[in-house]
């Protein structure tokens, strides 16, 4: 299995602090966010990545990773999303990356407390269809929300004003290669972007999506409130964790 990082986009939520710079290369506690979705992917055993990046500074995740030296990766491949096309349209570019092979598609600005080594097990053994990841939160509003009727996920909708579960879906996905073929068939949202909902949507159409509830807190930092949720949560106990069993 392949692991993607989604790092483009303008991260306007954050304007001033990315006018000049990348989201993903803000500080999150005492690292740039991008460190800890590159710890998520290894930690699940996943070492072939590629970032999507885009925006302003691009050149910089050149110079601040490199070959992924630091992080005992061998290599790391790079592309460039131009705009803010939506997470699905930043997807869409590693096809040619993917070369048939199942992904593991982590948010950038997506940060955990833990590891997601038997999910990433599970989708292995699973085979084909999509894997997606829960975890209950006090604003789902904010996210996007599955419908639930016991263990199985019904539909998914992207920041509902009135959510059907207290859930959200974060932002680690697992996909086989039939992904890219779903992309080509959306259509912009009413914000104006590819949506990953859109696509969570289609595997659940096919009757080919699970799910693994994931342990440990978790977090988004695309916001002033959230990026400094991140940090405090991030100094109280470290991302990342290998130890404390398994986790979702
Ligand atoms: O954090 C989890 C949530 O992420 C999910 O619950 C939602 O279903 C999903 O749509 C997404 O919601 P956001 O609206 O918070 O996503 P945001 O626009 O902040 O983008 C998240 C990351 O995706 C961002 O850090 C970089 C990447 N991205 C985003 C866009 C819009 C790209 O690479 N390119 C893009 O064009």
């Amino acid at each position: 299995m392949k692991g993607v990082i989604l790092a483009g986009g303008l991260g306007s939520r954050l304007f001033p602090l990315t006018k000049i710079t990348n989201k993903h290369l803000l500080p999150v506690y005492d690292q740039p966010m991008i460190y800890y979705p590159i710890r998520t992917l290894i930690n699940a055993g996943i070492d072939d990545i590629m970032i999507v990046t885009g925006g302003n500074s691009a050149g910089d995740f050149l110079k601040l990773l490199g070959n992924g030296k630091d992080f005992g990766l061998k290599h790391l491949n790079y592309t460039y999303q131009e705009g803010e096309g939506g997470i699905a349209d930043a997807l869409s570019l590693v096809e040619h990356f993917a070369d048939d092979e199942p992904i593991c598609v982590v948010l950038g600005d997506n940060i955990i407390e833990r590891n997601i080594r038997q999910a990433a097990d599970e989708y292995r053994a699973q085979g084909r269809g999509a894997k997606i990841m829960l975890k209950e939160v006090h604003d789902p509003q904010r996210f996007g929300v599955p419908e639930l009727d016991g263990d199985k996920v019904l539909r998914i909708e992207e920041k509902p004003a009135e959510p059907k579960s207290n859930y959200a879906v974060i932002g680690i996905y697992f996909y086989d290669n039939t992904v890219f073929d779903v992309i080509k068939t959306l259509v912009p949202s009413n914000r104006g972007e590819l949506e990953i909902t859109d696509v969570n949507n289609h595997y659940i159409g096919r009757g080919e999506m699970t799910w693994n509830e994931l342990d440990g807190w978790w977090t988004d930092a695309g916001t002033f409130e959230s990026l400094l949720r991140a940090s405090n949560l991030v100094s109280e106990t470290g991302a990342n964790n290998l130890g404390q069993g398994s986790a979702g």
